[in-house]
């Protein structure tokens, strides 16, 4: 186990369009356990594997307040969409930037399992909310980018200026 450093926006690589994995070996189980201990400990309710700079279609998902319903997510595809929601978010790659954002209200959704095997299930709520947020960065997309460009360049100042005390 292994908790892995989050790339933080405006960082170009969060902007890559991760590959699918080609086959569910250890290789990305252990991917898996270490992005939900990253997740757990960070503590945030979604990690996909491009926010640990890794371009794979993977990310892991526990909106549970106990830490009881882990998914993974493998490939993850939404084969339907209904309804409207909006709702707060925020991203463990753009600290501290909470923002409303519409997205589908329900979705459905495949996936492989860590056993690599296919499955499907209905999404609603703040799970849809999070499903759609992660395939989102699979795709190279920061929930930001859905903001005026006024509050987008807003929030890129105040992350640097953070980065810059930080650092
Ligand atoms: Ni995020």
């Amino acid at each position: 186990m292994a908790l892995l450093p989050i790339l933080h926006y405006p960082d170009p690589r969060l902007h890559t369009r991760a590959s699918p994995v080609t086959v569910v070996d250890d290789r990305i189980r252990q991917l898996a356990e270490d992005m939900a201990e990253t997740m757990y400990a960070a503590p945030g309710v979604g990690l996909a594997a491009t926010q640990v700079n890794v371009h794979e279609r993977l990310v892991v998902i526990d909106v549970s307040e106990d830490k009881s319903g882990l998914m993974v997510l493998i490939n993850p595809e939404i084969l339907a969409r209904d309804g409207e929601q909006t709702c707060e978010e925020g991203c463990l790659s753009v600290p501290g930037i909470y923002d409303v954002v519409t997205r589908a209200e329900r979705v459905r959704v495949r996936a492989l399992n860590t056993r690599g095997e296919a499955f499907e299930f209905d999404a609603d709520g703040l799970l849809a909310v999070c499903v759609q947020h992660e395939i989102d960065h699979l795709d190279g997309k920061v929930f930001v980018e859905y903001l005026s460009q006024l509050k987008q360049n807003r929030i890129k100042t105040k992350l640097a200026k953070k980065a810059r005390i930080t650092a």
